[in-house]
């Protein structure tokens, strides 16, 4: 990845604000949760955040509903479901926003807190807002067409070892830290696989699944579905394999699938989950993490880091960006 501000610029989605400006709202919601991580108040962390991304927003050249959100309106007060951001004068756009994925992890001090958003062409994005888990699997390029969420585990970690030319044993998965996994991560460690369990976070975990060279070859078990558009989204932009598949837990939520068409059991590919050739991907690092450096302070300023990417020239970007704390005197 290149770190060159100005080459970010010629990264667009649909005509819709370049790559460094997308991410100008990840930095300031980075920035903002930054002034509460390691206080142990994760609805701080996430007020924080989402007041100082729809402040960010608001300045963008864009037309845009948020599609995945802060929740219903009723619930959320700002970037609900519906929401119209942007100066309301670009192109139309979906967006999905998770101004920290992994608030807890922000809250305790402790790696991996990131802050995202996506981009796409209007109508593009899935709602998956109504159905609050969904069933995850994560590869890179290599696993397509091999690994598949309608395959017992085991198989999958054995098609995948045979496709990376490798034993089991050095295949590693990675897998939300929760009791609903128990059994899951014994299936994956039988086949002599090894698990990484993650106390939070699978959008960040997603993107290592696909990335060469993460340690990390495939995301597996249940999370939010939100987070699961956003990864769908990154996935997009980077190549490889992400598929989901909603779990519904109560009939509320089953009705509403139902309603909608969509039949238990169906598997979506990163393309039904977010669809169209224009995708843009932004996040910034809260905490210090395996993706992105967390927000730090140097000689006065604050500097964050940030991924930009772009599905329809697959180009990204890692940007280092400072963020004066107070205005610069020189002589
Ligand atoms: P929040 O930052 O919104 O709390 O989400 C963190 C997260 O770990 C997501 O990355 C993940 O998709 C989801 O929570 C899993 O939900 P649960 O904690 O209910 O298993």
């Amino acid at each position: 990845m290149s770190a060159s501000t100005s080459e970010m610029t010629a990264t667009r989605g649909p005509a819709l604000a370049s790559g460094a400006d997308l991410a100008s709202s990840t930095q300031a919601a980075a920035l903002a949760a930054a002034a509460w991580v390691g206080r142990g108040d994760k609805n701080a962390v996430d007020g924080a955040a989402v007041a100082a991304m729809r402040r960010a927003l608001a300045d963008l050249a864009i037309d845009g509903t948020v599609v995945i959100g802060e929740g219903e309106k009723d619930d959320a007060p700002m970037l609900f479901t519906g929401e119209r951001v942007g100066s309301g004068w670009g192109t139309a756009c979906d967006v999905a926003v998770d101004p920290v994925d992994g608030t807890r992890l922000a809250a305790l001090g402790l790696d991996n807190a990131i802050s995202a958003l996506a981009v796409a062409e209007r109508g593009a994005m899935f709602d998956a807002s109504s159905v609050f888990y969904m069933q995850k699997l994560a590869a890179g390029p290599a696993a397509a067409g091999v690994v598949d969420l309608r395959l017992p585990v085991r198989e999958n970690i054995f098609r995948l070892a045979e496709v990376l030319r490798r034993d089991p044993h050095g295949i590693c998965v990675s897998v939300l830290d929760r009791p609903r996994h128990d059994e899951l991560v014994a299936e994956i460690r039988a086949t002599g696989a090894r698990v990484r369990l993650l106390p939070d976070g699978d959008v960040a975990a997603a993107i290592a699944a696909v990335s060469e060279g993460s340690g990390v070859d495939l995301l597996l078990g249940s999370g939010g579905s939100p987070e699961g558009v956003l990864a769908a989204a990154a996935v997009r932009c980077f190549g490889g394999v992400f598929q989901g598949r909603l779990w519904p837990q109560s009939s509320a939520e089953r009705t509403w699938m139902a309603a909608r068409g969509y039949e238990s059991g169906q598997v979506l590919s990163a393309k039904d989950l977010v669809a169209g050739d224009d995708v843009v991907f932004v996040a910034t690092g809260v905490t210090e993490g395996s993706l992105l450096r967390g927000v730090r302070s140097e000689g006065g300023d604050h500097v964050t880091q940030s991924l930009v990417a772009d599905a329809r020239t697959g180009r990204r970007h890692l940007v280092e960006s400072r963020h004066p704390q107070r205005p610069r005197v020189s002589s």
